[in-house]
């Protein structure tokens, strides 16, 4: 099934063809699952031409059922052209202003055309190369003295946990976690934890663990009342740009840390940090160099940027911001609306699916509101994630991710899954369960 399934994907595949496999494939699907698929929702269509196109693009749907998108996005090939074309342009001449010119434009406009699509202020765009670069940054922004107080909650990633225990080891900063499993408030989780030394609250968009995205309009909600005690709110956004709608304006923090690499298909090792463009000073340098100054001297004086662009220095991999750039237009070319409807569908077929297991259960929150592209489900007792995890990726190549709590199991489903996926994947874990 998973390989008809690549096979359909390949380019160039007339409809004829299509069907014809399609057809061929029904002739091996179990029952359950042909019966399945003939009652699934008129809105999802994975033949439908747009998603097709994409996966034709895609070489990772030849490849395996990816539902890993939540670790490394896969990228599609008009990105891994974008990166070799320029690698090769620049090293015609890395100094030679025919070629070094060209170059220098890419990272301004990725910049604006970022700063548009996510509504950021124009200057309010750092590029970086993870998620963890923005978090950093944000971490060592301000002058942290013993006994100040951050808050976090039980659904980070490590790289929003790891540099909160380097400040509490280095300047004795105090920790304290909010609980954000499905069903809890954020903003009374928020209050009951603040105190006089809180000095940053600093939670992600979309959990990698549990799924929960933050609305937009609790965030903007939480951003006034940690504005009114002057205390700076930074959102870690690695499962957010392309996995479900972002507007950095409208979601209120101070800073907001994402990267290229997860559901915006882009080059792995390239990121971006937001920056509400008031909160620059406010959120200082702990790293700098070569760049980040508008000017300098060598008598001791210099003037920083005055955009976010002053969280950048030295010399950095200009193709694959090119490739970043091309990642988030190939998106948009089928529509940013459009992908996260059918993300969202998606994973409501997902939920029904798990339902209707005997064995499984949700941990994601099943509201549309509250949830994303990252399906986490809760396994039978008896079985272990590592163990189910494994045993998929070997033979069926069905590409999960075990997270933090033991026995939940993560689908990242984007929209270049399908439903006949979705099904595969489930039928396979009740198997090994
Ligand atoms: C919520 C979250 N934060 C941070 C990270 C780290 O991302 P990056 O590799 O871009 O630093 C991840 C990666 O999976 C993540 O899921």
């Amino acid at each position: 099934m998973v390989q008809l399934e690549a096979g359909m994907d390949r380019g160039g595949l007339t409809r004829r063809d299509f069907v014809a496999r399609s057809l061929l494939a029904a002739s091996v699907m179990p029952v359950g699952l042909l019966a399945r698929i003939a009652n699934k929702s008129p809105e999802i269509q994975p033949e439908e031409d747009w998603v097709r196109r994409a996966r034709s693009q895609l070489p990772v749907t030849r490849e395996s059922t990816y539902f890993q998108t939540g670790a490394y996005g896969p990228s599609p090939q008009p990105v891994i052209d974008e990166i070799a074309k320029r690698l090769a342009f620049q090293n015609r001449g890395p100094a030679d202003p025919r070629f070094n010119k060209p170059m220098g434009e890419i990272e301004p406009d990725l910049r604006s055309h970022l700063a548009e699509t996510f509504h950021v202020g124009p200057a309010g765009v750092a590029l970086t190369h993870s998620t963890s670069e923005g978090i950093s940054i944000a971490a060592w922004s301000l002058n942290w003295t013993e006994g100040d107080e951050v808050i976090i909650s039980n659904q980070e990633h490590p790289s929003n946990v790891i540099p909160w225990y380097l400040l509490r080891d280095r300047y004795g900063l105090a920790i304290r976690e909010i609980n954000l499993d499905a069903g809890t408030s954020l903003l009374d989780e928020v209050r009951d934890k603040l105190s006089a030394r809180t000095r940053m609250v600093s939670i992600s968009h979309v959990s990698r663990n549990n799924g929960r995205r933050v609305r937009t309009e609790e965030s903007a909600d939480l951003a006034r009342m940690l504005r009114a005690r002057d205390i700076v709110y930074h959102i870690d956004g690695a499962q957010g740009p392309g996995c479900v709608p972002v507007n950095f304006h409208e979601l209120g923090c101070d800073c907001y840390s994402t990267c290229g690499h997860k559901w915006l298909l882009g080059p792995k090792g390239t990121g971006a940090f937001f920056v509400r463009e008031a909160a620059l000073d406010r959120l200082q340098l702990s790293w700098a160099g070569a760049h980040s100054h508008a000017d300098m001297d060598y008598e001791g004086s210099y003037t920083l940027l005055p955009s976010a662009a002053r969280y950048e220095f030295g010399t950095r991999a200009l193709s694959d911001f090119a490739g970043f750039r091309r990642a988030v237009s190939w998106m948009q070319e089928f529509g940013l609306e459009r992908i996260h409807t059918r993300i969202q569908d998606l994973v409501a077929y997902a939920i029904d699916r798990t339902e209707q297991s005997d064995k499984l259960a949700l941990t994601s929150p099943a509201a549309a509101e509250d949830r994303s592209g990252v399906f986490v489900m809760r396994l039978p007792d008896a079985c272990d994630a590592l163990t189910v995890y494994k045993s998929l990726s070997g033979d069926p190549k069905i590409l999960t991710s075990p997270v933090r709590r033991e026995g939940d199991l993560r689908l990242a489903i984007h929209f270049f899954n399908t439903e006949e996926e979705i099904d595969a994947a489930i039928e396979a874990i009740d198997a090994v369960c």
